[in-house]
């Protein structure tokens, strides 16, 4: 065998095990004891997890006037940094334009570029007679296997109920999946539009211009579309208790919905806005921070099953020279925020340190679902024979303030810097081979593969 991880504590979505793991050629061979190869790593007791799959990122995203502060290089390394191997970005279709221009214009953009294995989903934001009977059948052929629709943005990515239809009638004709950012557009173009005519232009003015109900109402309509298609849905940053709960009815009675939630939504609740100094533009974002009280309801939806990912929505933008672009009018700061290097370390410490959940539903939620749901499986998302060797030593007692200084996202701010979590990646494997070591990037770039994603089965 070309390596062989010694010493660790496998743990997976089911089962959690001390063996040894045998790697040739970039693959999981042996699961045993004892085993030998040319290189041995040792893991010294800790975990070992299978990598991180974020399957929400925009790197390099040309959006409200600026462009996101990671490229594909950046981006990716810092991912490798905080465990994740794996992730699928949203290549976005712009007026006019084909959805294989999109495809090509984001391939460009990773292309020697991203360090860790990629995907993506395709965002429709042109429907056409062409996409809908030629392009999208052509895109799922190449592995691009789910679109994205928005329901918000008016005036730019939003599309209108007609066009969502059609798309979930065509995605299960060809075995993919449509997301949506669901919320409400109509009324958001109305109330933003509404507050700063009166002079509310401060970034608590975002989270009021972006009620909970503008959300609940684009779950639950989505949901309607979907079943009436005879469509399985999967809902993007999903922030609002009272959305979870249009979800967890439409689970109960059966309809194929599925959602992922943020760890910002997790953590962080509307008082942000009103942080001195502009610093709540650090938090502007779509959806919004919701009210105390809906984060704890979101982390019983993930112990219990009615969110079954975590992804990370990141976007990140400068405080200075991106998000002050919207200084003296909230609606002009650029929605984002930075999260693809923290996701697991958080989701561990406050989902499995606090006894949220146990640590197998925290391989579930960060890697083994975003796997199974976005047609990854078998390749990633597990410690099997067959599997890449995409795997993460994770030591549980490790303290890492998520402060700049222990982090690598190109951007100028830490969202998290007043949190220091307990357990750490210390190293992060790529079919095989180290890619980042006690918090540096050892990997190469360009080195990530370009993965094509089967249908998705539900
Ligand atoms: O605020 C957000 N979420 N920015 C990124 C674009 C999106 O809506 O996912
Ligand atoms: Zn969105
Ligand atoms: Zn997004």
């Amino acid at each position: 065998m070309d390596t062989v991880v010694t010493n660790g504590i496998i743990v997976t979505a089911t089962e959690t095990y001390q063996a040894d793991i045998g790697i040739e050629k970039g693959k999981i061979v042996a699961l045993g004891r004892g085993l030998q190869g040319a290189e041995t790593v040792d893991a010294q007791g800790n975990y070992v997890f299978p990598g991180g799959i974020d399957v929400h990122t925009h790197f390099e995203l040309p959006f409200m006037g600026t462009v996101s502060a990671d490229d594909f290089e950046t981006g990716s390394i810092a991912a490798a940094c905080g465990g994740t191997t794996t992730f699928v970005d949203f290549a976005i279709q712009g007026a006019g334009e084909s959805l294989h221009h999109a495809l090509e214009a984001w391939m460009e953009k990773a292309r020697g570029k991203a360090a860790i294995d990629y995907g993506f989903h395709v965002a429709i934001g042109d429907m056409t007679e062409e996409v809908m009977t030629k392009e999208m059948a052509q895109l799922v052929e190449q592995g691009i296997t789910s679109f994205k629709l928005f329901m918000a943005y008016k005036g730019t990515f939003m599309v209108d109920d007609e066009t969502l239809f059609k798309s979930l009638i065509k995605a299960r004709e060809l075995g993919g999946l449509i997301m949506v950012h669901a919320e409400n557009g109509d009324i958001l173009h109305y109330l933003i539009g509404k507050h700063i005519a009166e002079g509310k232009t401060d970034p608590i003015w975002h989270a009021k211009s972006h009620p909970p109900e503008a959300e609940v109402e684009a779950v639950s309509r989505a949901i309607m579309l979907a079943g009436l298609a005879g469509s399985p849905i999967y809902i993007v940053h999903l922030s609002a208790a009272g959305a979870l709960e249009k979800v967890k009815e439409a689970r109960d009675s059966g309809q194929p919905v599925l959602a992922e939630t943020c760890p910002q939504y997790l953590l962080f609740n509307t008082g942000y806005y009103e942080l001195p100094g502009f610093e709540g533009a650090k938090y502007v974002m779509s959806p919004p921070l919701r009210d105390e009280g809906n984060q704890e309801k979101l982390w019983q939806g993930l112990a219990t099953g009615d969110l079954q990912v975590v992804g990370t929505d990141h976007c990140p933008f400068n405080f200075v020279g991106q998000k002050d672009m919207g200084k003296d009018d909230f609606s002009k700061i650029p929605n984002g925020m930075p999260g693809v290097e923290t996701r697991v370390p958080l989701m561990y410490h406050f989902g499995v340190n606090t006894g949220r959940f146990s640590v197998n539903r925290f391989v579930e939620l960060v890697s083994t679902n975003p796997a199974r749901l976005f047609g990854l499986a078998p390749q990633k998302g597990t410690i099997s024979i067959g599997a890449d060797a995409d795997l993460v030593i994770f030591d549980p007692e490790k303290e890492v303030r998520l402060g700049l200084q222990n982090l690598h996202m190109n951007v100028d701010h830490s969202p998290y810097d007043h949190i220091t979590v307990r357990g750490y990646p210390i190293l992060t494997m790529q079919r095989g081979h180290t890619i980042a070591k006690e918090g540096d990037f050892v990997g190469e770039v360009g080195a990530g593969q370009f993965l094509r994603r089967r249908r998705i089965e539900i």
